[in-house]
């Protein structure tokens, strides 16, 4: 029914009222920055040349722009409403980097149906995330805003994003457009630095930078955003063979196709096209649905005039625009979300908090503990020291809460937790970049008078996320002067760190006596790290980032291939070895690793069998015992190395987890099914396919602490 009503409407429509419909504008209270010089969006819309609108976060202004589109423009087709809904809405949740730390996909689905709920009750119809860009290099500033470096465990997030934006159906009134982002490469931008030159294989890119974006369209999601960068010398926006050829035929994507802000007008300044006119053909050429932001497309109709560009082309576009509009009600019922007394009811609602505060203690990760932690529970004085130890800049990058006021900081949770206030002494000692006067001083006469202290330091929340990119991943001079002077104390310290990345840790980890990383934690973060703190919670998250031994390493992640010269024990010594002068290899904390205050004992891995053939299955098992007093979750994680290939593989691929909730003494068995699936990658020529040989199987507590055994597949018979 939807297709007949949107063919006859499309019908009806002239060709620059089609063409109306494929921009993207600016609410004028959004902006980033960039000068777009256009009319008014009010102007713009009532003449049809608004299809939809960039970040009216306030239902007043959603209303006020719906009804000049349904009451003014031609036809009355009312706008979609997009905002960047990245981790929360009015309620924040932590960043996804860090809630992909917790491996718990119920909880993060939770948290991004929260999110749609709260946001849709104030108009919005369409996100503009999830941002599913696998992250390698930690001096990229949207690192924040993805799930870290494996693209198993990315793809798995993926999924669970989409499912919890876009829920049952995108019909219903608190669920929104899930919009992948940013197809493709973007997370490998040279040297860290943000909107820079990818330059990358297809094999990567169908390998290492596809499957969460695979696993997004296969939970249906209803957009897609293209990266800024180029692919193999052609802007990804301009690129047919990225958008109409891989993402529209070989993936099957039918829904709408939206440009990053501006990338089509980039595609002028990467040197790609000569002028917007010809941007706009290239982009609308690679099946481009949506540009936002700039207005290269105001060539089209010209462009169509004189037989550059088929009419088709544009009717392809704005069909599926016009569907996506159908599909979300707006075209019976334009005001539907716009939904004031809900915005009320939902928003910052107590068991939204609620779900905050759990799946921010879900993705906390301990990094180091020699038995400071859980802080003592009587007695003792704890100081409270540094630029984050009664701050509320906890929210992160990409959030617009009304409500960031009501952050809980880390003083706030802990003084909330039960310890008695006379426990906590507070001295701000720095700044996030600049020292204190006086602040080291005061600090220490606090720290003298403790007998521990939370060294609570980190970046601020527009320290990373877009345009964010830093050349030095290390905590900011002025905290670590703070830092060396607290150390000098020899009192019992715990590092807890606010950050957006990961960072070089190499100097706490030898002079500190705990770390704990918390990321940006969201509205509940202080109540989330006091229960990590005081032992309420067990501290469970595990790394899906590497934090570099040194800056030199990076880009550092845990499933490289291995080079002709790989480093070894045994030949560590020798020059002409693939290693460094002057430092490690190998990151301080690799991805997987976590610790608890559980002690989890693994039992021999054990395989059913040591070769398959065809779709046979293999199973390997471990028992976990917790050894510890408290009762906890272990993530037991399962990696695949296939020995030899058409290409070479990495030495280390994750293919899944279990996660065991143990009481003290108690052992659960972690159990993985192992078949020709697991085992399949992308070669050249070859396409998707297993290919015979050995592999190694691994098994453990993260990517470097694991069991390993070895197996053989061979094809079956056909
Ligand atoms: O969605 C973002 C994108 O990730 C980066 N550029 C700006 C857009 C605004 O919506």
């Amino acid at each position: 029914e939807i297709d007949s009503e949107v063919e006859s409407l499309l019908g009806r429509m002239t060709l620059e009222q089609k063409i109306g419909q494929m921009f993207q504008v600016l609410a004028s209270n959004f902006s980033f920055g960039n000068e777009v010089a256009t009319d008014p969006p009010e102007k713009l819309i009532a003449e049809g040349r608004a299809g939809s609108v960039l970040g009216a976060f306030d239902v007043s202004r959603v209303f006020q722009l719906q009804k000049i589109a349904v009451e003014q423009s031609p036809h009355g087709i009312p706008l979609l409403f997009n905002a960047d809904i990245i981790h929360g809405s009015q309620t924040v949740f932590p960043v996804p980097l860090a809630w992909s730390c917790s491996w718990d996909m119920e909880a993060i689905k939770e948290a991004c149906a929260i999110a749609a709920k709260e946001a849709s009750a104030s108009g919005t119809v369409y996100n503009h995330g999830p941002m599913i860009d696998i992250g390698r290099d930690p001096r990229w500033g949207r690192v924040v805003e993805g799930a870290g470096e494996d693209p198993y465990l990315g793809a798995l997030i993926a999924k669970a994003q989409v499912e919890g934006f876009q829920g049952e159906s995108l019909f219903h009134k608190e669920t929104i457009v899930a919009c992948l982002k940013h197809f493709i490469g973007y997370g490998a931008s040279e040297g860290g630095r943000d909107y820079n030159t990818v330059d990358m294989s297809e094999a990567t890119l169908r390998n290492v930078f596809l499957p969460p974006f695979q696993a997004g369209l296969e939970a249906g999601a209803a957009s897609v955003m293209n990266a800024f960068n180029i692919y193999q010398g052609v802007p990804v926006a301009a690129s047919e063979e990225l958008l109409k050829r891989l993402l529209r035929e070989e993936l099957g994507f039918e829904g709408v196709l939206i440009s990053d802000y501006g990338a089509v007008d980039e595609i002028v300044e990467h040197g790609f096209a000569e002028d917007v006119r010809e941007a706009a053909k290239m982009a609308v050429g690679a099946t481009m649905d949506i540009e936002m932001a700039t207005r290269s497309y105001e060539h089209l109709a010209e462009l169509v005039r004189e037989g550059s560009v088929a009419e088709e082309t544009i009717d392809g576009a704005a069909r599926r625009i016009l569907r996506l509009k159908y599909k979300l009600g707006l075209m019976d019922d334009p005001f539907r979300y716009v939904r004031p007394e809900k915005e009320q009811e939902y928003h910052f609602h107590e068991d939204h908090l609620r779900a905050s505060r759990e799946l921010a203690r879900k993705s906390i990760v301990l990094l180091k503990n020699d038995g400071a932690l859980p802080l003592a529970k009587d007695g003792g004085k704890i100081a409270l020291v540094g630029p984050f130890a009664d701050s509320k800049d906890l929210l992160g990058p990409w959030q617009f809460s009304r409500y960031g006021h009501e952050t809980v900081s880390l003083y706030e949770g802990l003084a909330a937790s039960g310890i008695e206030e006379e426990r906590l002494l507070f001295a701000q000692g720095s700044g996030i970049n600049d020292s204190l006067e006086g602040g080291i001083e005061e600090a220490l006469r606090i720290g003298e008078q403790a007998d521990v202290i939370v060294l609570a330091l980190g970046e601020s929340s527009d320290m990373s996320g877009e345009a964010a990119s830093r050349l030095s991943i290390h905590l900011p001079e002025a905290q670590q002067r703070l830092a060396e002077a607290i150390a000098a104390l020899g009192k019992p310290t715990v590092l807890v760190l606010t950050n957006g990345r990961p960072l070089v840790l190499d100097w706490y980890a030898a002079n500190v006596n705990a770390i704990v990383v918390t990321w940006f934690l969201g509205s509940q973060a202080g109540l989330a790290i006091a229960d990590v703190l005081t032992g309420a919670y067990n501290p469970s998250g595990k790394l899906t980032m590497s934090f570099p031994a040194h800056q030199g390493q990076v880009p550092v992640y845990y499933n490289h291939f291995l080079t002709g010269r790989p480093l070894t024990e045994a030949n560590k010594n020798l020059k002409y070895i693939s290693k460094y002068l002057d430092g490690p290899n190998d990151p301080l904390y690799p991805f997987g690793y976590g610790l608890s205050y559980s002690r989890f004992e693994y039992s021999e891995l054990k395989l059913d069998r040591s070769a398959i053939e065809g779709d046979e299955k293999l199973i390997a098992a471990v028992t976990v015992t917790n050894r510890g007093d408290a009762a906890g979750e272990e993530t037991v994680q399962l990696y695949i190395q296939d020995l030899h290939g058409s290409i070479v593989r990495p030495v280390k691929e994750l293919k899944g987890f279990r996660k065991l909730w143990l009481e003290p003494g108690e052992s659960g068995n972690a159990v993985f099914e192992i078949g020709e699936a697991d085992l399949a990658f992308w070669s050249p020529g070859k396409g998707y396919a297993a290919e015979p040989g050995r592999f190694s199987l691994y098994i453990g507590s993260s990517s470097r602490d694991v069991q390993a055994a070895e197996f053989v597949w061979t094809a079956g018979k056909s």
